[in-house]
């Protein structure tokens, strides 16, 4: 661990990323630097295939960069193992897919409270549904409580994947074209959604998109 003076919640120094299989080398990403502070709202854009997922997988100690540096908070996170990486994770960061990945024997509640009883933090079992039934009422889907995905439409799968990655009040929100499946309509709702929850939770965010026009409601946009 060392001091972190700027204030960053995440960053990324210097950051490359070069898939090797057998003797072919891909280098995705070379010297990437990048930053966000509390609160912010930054989109990630770029062309299909320029890097913006592996990025995001880096950030969120999915994986880690052939070089450089990846800090959470005052950790450098991408120098530690990955049940380390893991559990901070598990405690500071909320992610959503483009794919809802909700688990389908479960109710819309049941995916929402999950994290919670994965946590290290002890929380009580009254106090995780309590958080739960408040952020299905903050996407709009208290009358959904006990359907299983099967059951909502694909924009009410993504709410669900939103409250989801914010039950565990996380510090940064990562997501990664959380609207690339949605037809326009609800790719706007569900953006505004996730726009106006990072506020009410004060969560920064981080969003991969390749729509120009919903990347420039966030208050950064970094191109790959
Ligand atoms: N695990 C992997 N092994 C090898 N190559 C990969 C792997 N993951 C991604 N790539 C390659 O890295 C490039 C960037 O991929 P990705 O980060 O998914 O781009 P984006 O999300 O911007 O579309 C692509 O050319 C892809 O084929
Ligand atoms: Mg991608």
């Amino acid at each position: 661990m060392s001091e972190n003076k700027d204030n960053f919640l995440l960053s990324a120094q210097n950051i490359s990323k070069t898939y090797q299989e057998g003797k072919v080398k891909t280098e995705v990403l070379k010297n990437i630097n990048f930053e966000i502070r509390p609160g912010e709202t930054v989109a990630i854009t770029g062309s299909s295939g320029s890097g913006k997922s592996t990025l995001l997988h880096l950030l969120g100690g999915l994986d880690q960069p052939t070089s450089g540096l990846v800090k959470l908070l005052e950790h450098d996170f991408s120098n530690l193992n990955p049940n380390s990486r893991a559990k901070l994770r598990n405690q500071y960061l909320g992610f959503v897919y483009q794919f809802h990945h909700l688990l389908p024997e479960l109710s819309a509640l049941e995916n929402i409270a999950l994290p919670c009883f994965l946590s290290a933090k002890k929380i009580s079992k009254s106090d995780i549904y309590d958080r739960a039934n408040l952020l299905l009422s903050q996407v709009g889907l208290s009358k959904r409580s006990h359907h299983r995905p099967s059951e909502l439409s694909g924009g009410e799968r993504q709410r669900v994947a939103i409250a989801r990655a914010l039950i565990t009040q996380p510090i940064c929100l990562l997501a990664d074209e959380p609207t690339g499946n949605l037809d326009h309509a609800h790719a706007q709702e569900v953006f505004e959604l996730l726009m106006s929850l990072n506020s009410l939770h004060q969560t920064a965010l981080i969003v991969v998109t390749h729509d120009l026009n919903l990347a420039g409601k966030l208050s950064r946009q970094v191109s790959l």
